[in-house]
């Protein structure tokens, strides 16, 4: 009789509950996939892996230098920021496959750059905040 008042509906219930917010989940990827890069997706992936350390402002350095109109910025060339020598003797100018490789990989793009700490993010994501950084840099 007692464990019978202990047992109750919900351990049946949950897993139901939760198939649902699994099929949720694995729709919402491939809807998104469809369209070429949608803004919301872009801007959240800069701030997911880079608005710690970065603002597309133009003159607001953080950690790292702002990234205002980076696509076409020559590499480490901020006169108000303190980069890297790495960085700073570069000598190349940002395009879209430099900062994708750069945000997937730093050091073989910049060896020795400084910014750390950082993860990497993935080719996908790098896609994305490339389509945010050049959305933010203005027509070219
Ligand atoms: C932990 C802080 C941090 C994070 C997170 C970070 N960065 Fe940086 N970033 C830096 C620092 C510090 C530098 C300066 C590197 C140097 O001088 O060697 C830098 C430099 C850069 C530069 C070179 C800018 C220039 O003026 O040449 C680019 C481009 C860049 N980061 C893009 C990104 C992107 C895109 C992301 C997100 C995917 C990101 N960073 C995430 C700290 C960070």
């Amino acid at each position: 009789m007692q464990s019978r008042l202990q047992t109750s509906p919900s351990p049946w219930l949950r897993p139901i509950a939760g198939a649902g917010a699994l099929t949720l989940l694995l729709f919402a990827p491939s809807s998104l996939a469809q369209q070429p890069v949608n803004d919301e997706a872009a801007q959240q992936a800069f701030n997911n892996s880079c608005r710690t350390c970065h603002s597309v402002k133009e003159g607001d350095n953080r950690l790292g230098p702002n990234l205002s109109k980076i696509v076409g910025r020559k590499a480490g060339s901020l006169p108000d920021y303190n980069y890297s020598a790495s960085m700073k003797d570069a000598g190349f100018v940002w395009d879209k496959d430099k900062l994708t490789r750069f945000m997937v990989k730093p050091d073989e793009v910049v060896s020795g750059n400084k910014m750390q700490p950082y993860g990497g993010v993935s080719a996908d994501e790098a896609a994305k905040v490339v389509a945010y950084l050049q959305a933010v840099s203005g027509p070219q």
